[in-house]
């Protein structure tokens, strides 16, 4: 007995890790279905060692379906999602349409599993932005112990993060620097992504700041604790998967880098590797395919009186889109809902 499970932009970068994690973690299932737009009818991705032929989302009825998990953007999200809510199916949805809907849920489990208890207001439970999914798993242990005050973060952001189109266009730019005939110019991004990066990820707000910026801090602290303070910049590297962070975090007490780094071994979801010598922290290619949040470089910021800097990175596409999905139904299932 398992749950009717519906995967919406299947033919996606976050849709696909979705089929794979639902399929490792062997998520109960009694039937999957695979959805994305009528350009992809047909086409097949896989499940496990199946293959599911995809189907159009136009008409597609979800009564009779457990949860659907969404990944295709927020102005196909807006349409398609309140369809599948009020036709009794709950969403669990990658995009930022309903993250600062305050009747709906904003999930990063291991920070905040009991949030997911609220579903039922909307049947819709929100997913993080993927540079902020990271960033709380390792602020919520060390937020525990010494209660944070202030956080400064540096991304690192692949090109996945900006969806397949993003991931070609370094692809193709970078073969073209060996072939000045074939010259490709910025779509996706602003500038030229390849052998480049760009300090710039969603559209400027009056302040100067970007909106991937302002989603930092807002999700922060609607995740973990609104008195936190944020300040981000996002950068886009010419990197294929894995975001990476500079954090710098201003505590109330004192903590010490060991016992940071104690706490954060300790920590669900998180795998410290931290040895101070050539090669001995984590970098975004080697974090791909993991589920983990990786942390290196721990170290007091002696600049202030309660200050710990460290790095941060993980698969944006599994910690910060698809695998929290498979998690936020995983503890939906443990709390609230009935299989079968
Ligand atoms: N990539 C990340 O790191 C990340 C992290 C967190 C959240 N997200 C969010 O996850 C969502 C998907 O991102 P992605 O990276 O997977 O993008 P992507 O690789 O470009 O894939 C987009 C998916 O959405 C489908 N789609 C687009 N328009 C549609 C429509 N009108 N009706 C039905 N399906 C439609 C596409 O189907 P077709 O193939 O048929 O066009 C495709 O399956 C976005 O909301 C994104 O903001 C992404």
């Amino acid at each position: 007995m398992g749950y009717k499970v519906v995967v919406a932009g299947a033919t996606g970068n976050v849709g696909r890790e979705m089929l794979n994690i639902l399929a490792e973690r062997q998520f109960p299932t009694d039937e999957v279905v695979a959805l994305a737009s009528r350009r992809s009818l047909g086409t097949e991705v896989s499940y496990g060692d199946k293959t599911l032929k995809t189907k159009d989302i136009e008409g597609f009825d979800f009564s009779g379906y457990d949860i659907a998990l969404f990944a295709i953007g927020s102005e196909a999200t807006k349409k398609y999602a309140p369809i599948a809510a009020s036709q009794g199916c709950v969403v669990i949805d990658n995009s930022s349409l309903y993250r600062y809907d305050p009747e709906i849920p904003l999930v990063v489990p291991e920070v905040n599993p009991e949030a997911v208890e609220q579903y039922g207001k909307k049947n819709i439970i929100a997913n993080p932005n993927c540079s902020t999914a990271q960033l709380v798993v390792a602020l919520k242990p060390l937020h525990d112990r010494a209660r944070i005050k202030r956080v400064v973060v540096s991304t690192y952001q692949s090109v996945s993060g900006a969806g397949k189109e993003g991931m070609d266009e370094l692809w193709e730019q970078t073969k073209a620097v060996y072939n000045p005939t074939a010259e490709v110019p910025p779509k996706k991004f602003t500038k030229e992504i390849a052998f480049n990066v760009i300090p710039h990820i969603d559209v400027f707000l009056d302040d100067g700041s970007t909106k991937e910026e302002w989603k930092m801090t807002a999700e922060t602290k609607k995740i973990l604790d609104p008195s936190i303070k944020l300040t981000a910049t996002c950068v886009r590297v010419p990197v294929f998967v894995g975001h990476s962070e500079a954090v710098n975090i201003e505590f109330e007490e004192f903590l010490d880098e060991d016992e940071a780094r104690d706490i954060l071994r300790e920590a669900p979801g998180i795998m410290v590797v931290d040895k101070r010598e050539a090669g001995g922290y984590i970098s975004p290619k080697e974090c791909v395919g993991d589920y983990a949040t990786f942390i290196s470089r721990i170290r007091q910021d002696s600049t202030i009186e309660n200050g710990i800097n460290l790095w941060c990175v993980s698969d944006n596409l599994r910690k910060g889109a698809a695998l929290n999905a498979v998690q936020i139904a995983e503890t939906l299932g443990n709390r609230c809902l009935k299989k079968g």
